[in-house]
């Protein structure tokens, strides 16, 4: 569903305090905040913002959208990414980290972190785990997460979380299908000043060849935060 666009010359500080106050709403009403991190590049100044803020992080759940099929002290990984720029700055505990094991057998870690999903949900007779938000990027052919064009993962229906084989990178990658995305109380894509403006009105326009745009299309609260260079 179409959600509203902040375009912005302070990225990092507006889309902390976007993130911030959805946790605030979400601690508020269930004591929890259940967020998803993107990985990617764009990221990084955003969670480096929220890691200098004094928050409940005992109370947070950390899970990745997506995640490659490297190891956490690759700098591939996406785990890594957050864990310099947020996890260890802000002294989150472990417990409150919920990592896609790269380093093993991707569909072998596609099902432990489902299985790991789907014990959180139970816990409160969901039936399929409910974010309260997911952050997502946008890659220069339109995927998200790690649903790329052409990509098996994109026409999983009852599978939440999957590996993902993507042919242009002749690589493997764990991500989150449209399933949960969908599930989630709100989604929101950060965007860098780089991306290229014609990508980002072709998903507005619901372009079908864009799994970015499927999300948009589909996904409940979608909020685009997207930085102005200036
Ligand atoms: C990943 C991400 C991916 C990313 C986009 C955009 O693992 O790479 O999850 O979906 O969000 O590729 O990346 P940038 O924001 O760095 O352009």
């Amino acid at each position: 569903m179409a959600g509203e666009v902040l375009r912005t010359k302070t990225f990092a500080t507006d889309a902390a305090d976007f993130i911030l106050a959805a946790a605030r709403g979400a601690l508020e009403r269930r004591g929890e905040f259940r967020i998803a991190l993107s990985g990617g590049n764009t990221p990084r100044a955003v969670y480096s913002e929220m890691g200098k803020r004094e928050l409940p992080w005992q109370q947070f759940q950390f899970t990745f959208g997506d995640e490659r099929c490297v190891p956490p002290d690759s700098n591939e990984s996406n785990f890594r990414m957050a864990n310099e720029a947020l996890f260890r700055p802000g002294s989150v505990p472990e417990s409150s980290i919920f990592r896609m094991r790269g380093e093993i057998d991707p569909r072998e870690a596609a099902d432990e972190y489902q299985k790991l999903l789907d014990a959180l949900a139970g816990k409160r007779d969901e039936r399929i785990y409910q974010h309260d938000l997911i952050l997502l990027g946008l890659g220069d052919d339109g995927h998200t997460a790690s649903l790329f064009p052409d990509s098996q993962a994109l026409s999983e229906k009852q599978r939440r979380v999957v590996a993902n084989h993507v042919p242009k990178l002749n690589a493997w990658r764990l991500t989150f299908t449209f399933p949960l995305i969908f599930a989630a109380r709100a989604v929101c894509f950060l965007i860098g000043g780089n991306k290229d403006a014609k990508l980002i009105e072709r998903v507005f326009a619901g372009d079908p060849a864009l799994p970015a745009a499927r999300v948009q299309k589909e996904a409940q609260n979608v909020t685009w935060i997207i930085e102005e260079k200036s």
